[in-house]
């Protein structure tokens, strides 16, 4: 039996700023997203029948939170792929076995990297032959940050998040990953931004933001990280507020809550700091666990 095997990477936004709630439930956004080297891995295999599965596996490096990913048809991957078996007429089951590293409902899009490695590995094992773009078009229509996770690297979001511009960036960067014991959920956070911020400015990239990544000035680039969604998550989460203190007296660049959180994100100067710092964080409050990692890394990739 054949399979293809793609890697899903996690995703942060180094600025992320949200403007005003949309006609349709979701918000203007401008963001700035970077692809890291933290990922899970999405095996796809077909089936003799017509049933889509999906089955999560967290082995020795996984996080036990995979429990909360659920197995039915509510699993983006397998929304994903049953979106892209109709859109080409085919009716071959997949089976998708997902190996969990990301942390779950973390604000750092593994979920919907997933996704994006479903309509990769499924548009590989079922032969269609779809280019990235078409699959594109179905990523968006899956979840705000899908497409981004088909593409990796850096790029701006604008839209709902789901247009997608590429950022040329040099170089990488040394982060630590902050994983809660406990999950936060999108919607919940930005209903929170709407209590605090009930007439947000329009979105917008802060062009020193873009100008440390084209310069890569990792110093520069921690001065400009931000994240709108920050004082929303701190505020259904307030302990987030001594997880990123700790970090940055501990002497992390910068320190910014991932997406809509409760994960925390450490810039590093370099990665001689990793070590000394892992073991500051994990005294932080809830901290789950402390992960060393780089970016930017590649989007949605078939590696077997
Ligand atoms: O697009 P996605 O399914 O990831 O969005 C999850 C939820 O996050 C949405 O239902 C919405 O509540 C919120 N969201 C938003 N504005 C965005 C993206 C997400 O309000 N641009």
């Amino acid at each position: 039996m054949t399979s293809t095997t793609v890697r899903a990477p996690a995703k942060i936004n180094l600025g992320l700023s949200v403007g005003p709630l949309r006609d349709d439930g979701f918000h203007e956004l401008a963001t700035v997203y970077m692809a890291l080297d933290l990922h899970d891995t999405v095996r796809v295999s077909l089936r003799d029948d017509d049933q889509v599965t999906v089955a999560v596996h967290a082995d020795a490096d996984g996080r036990a939170e995979s429990t909360a990913v659920p197995l039915d048809a509510d699993n983006l991957a397998v929304r994903a792929v049953e979106m892209l078996r109709s859109a080409a007429g085919v009716t071959t089951g997949v089976d998708l076995m997902i190996r969990k590293v990301i942390p779950v409902a973390g604000g750092m899009a593994g979920g919907s990297s997933d996704a994006a490695a479903a309509l990769v590995g499924a548009n590989a094992e079922l032969g269609l032959g779809w280019s990235r773009e078409a699959l594109a078009e179905l990523a968006a229509d899956l979840g705000s940050d899908v497409p981004f996770l088909l593409h990796g690297g850096v790029g701006i979001g604008t839209g709902r998040g789901e247009q997608i511009s590429p950022v040329l960036s040099r170089g990488r960067y040394a982060f630590l990953v902050v994983v809660a014991s406990e999950g936060l959920s999108t919607p919940e956070v930005y209903a929170e931004f709407d209590r605090l911020e009930p007439d947000p400015a329009p979105p917008h990239v802060a062009p020193e933001l873009m100008s440390a990544l084209r310069g890569h000035d990792a110093e520069r680039l921690g001065e400009h990280l931000t994240n709108d969604l920050e004082a929303a998550a701190l505020s259904l989460r307030p302990e987030l507020d001594r997880v990123l203190q700790i970090g940055v007296d501990a002497g992390a660049l910068a320190g910014i809550v991932s997406g809509s959180g409760p994960t925390c994100v450490f810039l590093l100067e370099d990665d001689a700091d990793a070590q000394q710092l892992t073991a500051e964080l994990w005294s932080a409050p809830g901290c789950a666990d402390v992960i060393h990692t780089h970016g930017p890394a590649s989007g949605a990739r078939i590696i077997a």
